[in-house]
């Protein structure tokens, strides 16, 4: 059921709680700095906005990792600016304002000039007018020099699936967006059962429709029940983003940037014959059939030179976020197949990684690294960048600041642990962005932190509100057996999770 302020978009079911790192600056800088592009300087004060940011999960933990930013955000939804404006309270976090707007109210709000807009799970999913309105934003409030990072369904990969959503959309009745889904769902399958010629000759609609199984209702409502769902191509994104005086640098996901995990040598030449970018960029999308892009857009992309690609590359900072150096799987897939990876150049770096965060430069200081010779070690470095072992970390240089915000978040968070299993992300001072965190590791962190046992506090929240382990798709009951099973799972998570969360500052 729509309302008045909505435009057909859902608003009567409150959209998920999730944190996206490719939207963090530091990411972002390390996207660009791979791809030989300049970012703008995020270990310097900056502004920040989020468009359309659900309920603000993504820039809270931004906000409060990154305190020498100055963080908005806003989304039409009252009860998700709600939800968010509640957490960055109950964080302290000073620096972050969210609003209510819409996207033409924020066209013409008082706003500062931004480095950095960012819009995850909106372009596809919102009508002609607000696309206009998000483009008069970026430009008049992106500066010279910042970024869009701004993320779609992508054609030609969502082409063959688009009849699924025709189905669930316009032919699952029900009066709220909860029923509608269950109903979507249902005449889907019906359909597939029957041998429905739709679903009969053309298998990706099956194969969406089971993708869906198990997801959350209110990300199938946002995701499948408005009434915009409009895929794009890349070339027709770029050219909007032209409007605003931008041009394309690089994906956000990292693996998506390198032409040699996804292209046979046949592949890359047919792509080294369009000479225009824009061109080159959706070419690669006819041959992977992409379906979800995570575009980085700039106001004037500046390109490094190789010389000064290499001295930033020396000069970033990287965490290891792999729980275990020593039993990642040195794995990288490729067209034709897999290829194992060097033990004797990956392993010595995971592991000098995993006593600190490091400069790449001091990675090239210990002697067994230096070794290997500095291109095989940038080259491992990017590839473990793209295999998200290792993520960007920020400076050292006011990492007390941003511990002091981010433990008063994560503080916030592992309350609310106690009551729901709710918010999965914790925030790294380390990272300047996310991590992720169960309500488990969050009651085990907020036992360490109370000085109480884990089990004692994780038991505590679950009897509060009547809940029970589960086990192999069973709740156990008595108190026995469900204290012997947190034992096990503190103990994992004591083995295997927590050197990590300490690695990055979270614990
Ligand atoms: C699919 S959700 C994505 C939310 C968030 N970016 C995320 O990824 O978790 C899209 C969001 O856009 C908001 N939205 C849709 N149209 C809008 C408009 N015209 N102005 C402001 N927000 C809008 C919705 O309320 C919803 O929260």
């Amino acid at each position: 059921m729509t309302q008045d302020w909505d435009g057909g978009y859902i608003a009567d079911i409150g959209y998920t709680h999730d944190y996206f790192f490719e939207m963090s600056p530091a990411h972002i800088g390390l996207a660009l700095l791979l791809s030989g592009y300049a970012a703008p300087d995020h270990t310097r004060p900056f502004a920040y906005c989020e468009l359309g940011c659900g309920q603000g999960l993504t820039t809270n933990v931004l906000a409060a990792a990154n305190p020498t930013g100055a963080f908005w955000a806003n989304d039409f939804n009252p009860a998700h600016i709600n939800n968010a404006q509640a957490l960055a309270m109950a964080a302290g976090s000073g620096n972050v304002t969210f609003l209510d707007h819409d996207f033409a109210a924020m066209a013409k709000a008082d706003l500062p000039q931004f480095d950095f807009i960012a819009l995850h799970g909106i372009w596809s999913w919102v009508n002609e007018a607000a696309r206009q309105a998000v483009l008069a934003f970026i430009t008049q409030r992106l500066r010279v020099g910042g970024v869009v990072y701004v993320s779609y369904n992508a054609l030609p990969g969502w082409a063959a699936a688009m009849p699924l959503r025709e189905v669930m959309q316009h032919y699952g009745r029900g009066e709220t967006s909860q029923q509608r889904v269950a109903a979507g769902q249902q005449i889907a399958a019906r359909l597939e059962a029957l041998g429905g010629a739709a679903f009969a000759e053309n298998p990706a609609m099956g194969a969406k429709l089971k993708s869906l199984a198990g997801k959350p209702v209110a990300y199938l409502a946002h995701e499948y029940f408005n009434a915009v769902f409009a895929p794009s191509y890349f070339r027709e994104v770029a050219a909007s983003m032209g409007f605003a005086k931008l041009g394309y640098a690089a994906s956000s996901h990292l693996r998506d940037n390198e032409d040699g995990l996804h292209f046979n040598a046949e592949a890359q030449a047919l792509l080294a014959e369009f000479a225009h970018p824009v061109a080159r960029e959706g070419m690669r999308d006819f041959l992977t059939n992409r379906q979800f892009r995570r575009d980085i857009f700039i106001r004037g992309p500046r390109r490094l030179t190789p010389g000064a690609q290499t001295e930033a590359l020396l000069r970033q900072r990287l965490a290891l976020v792999a729980p275990d150096p020593d039993t990642l799987a040195l794995v990288m897939k490729l067209p034709g197949g897999e290829v194992n990876l060097k033990p004797g150049v990956y392993r010595p770096i995971l592991q000098a990684l995993a006593r600190r965060p490091m400069r790449v430069a001091e990675l090239l200081a210990e002697p067994a690294i230096a070794a290997l010779g500095q291109p095989i070690v940038l080259e491992a470095v990017r590839m473990l960048c793209v295999m998200h072992a290792v993520m960007a970390a920020l400076p050292e240089e006011g990492e007390a600041q941003r511990r002091a915000s981010t433990e008063r978040f994560n503080a916030a968070v592992m309350a609310l642990a106690r009551h729901a299993d709710g918010l999965r992300t914790l925030a790294s001072p380390v990272l300047g962005g996310g991590v992720a965190a169960n309500r488990f590791d969050q009651l085990f962190l907020l036992a360490a932190a109370q000085g109480r046992p884990p089990v004692d506090v994780a038991w505590q929240a679950l009897q509060a509100q009547g809940q029970r382990v589960a086990q192999g798709g069973n709740s156990l009951q008595g108190e026995a057996e469900n204290r012997a099973a947190l034992t096990t799972i503190h103990g994992e998570f004591a083995h295997q999770r927590l050197p990590a969360l300490r690695r990055l500052g979270v614990a």
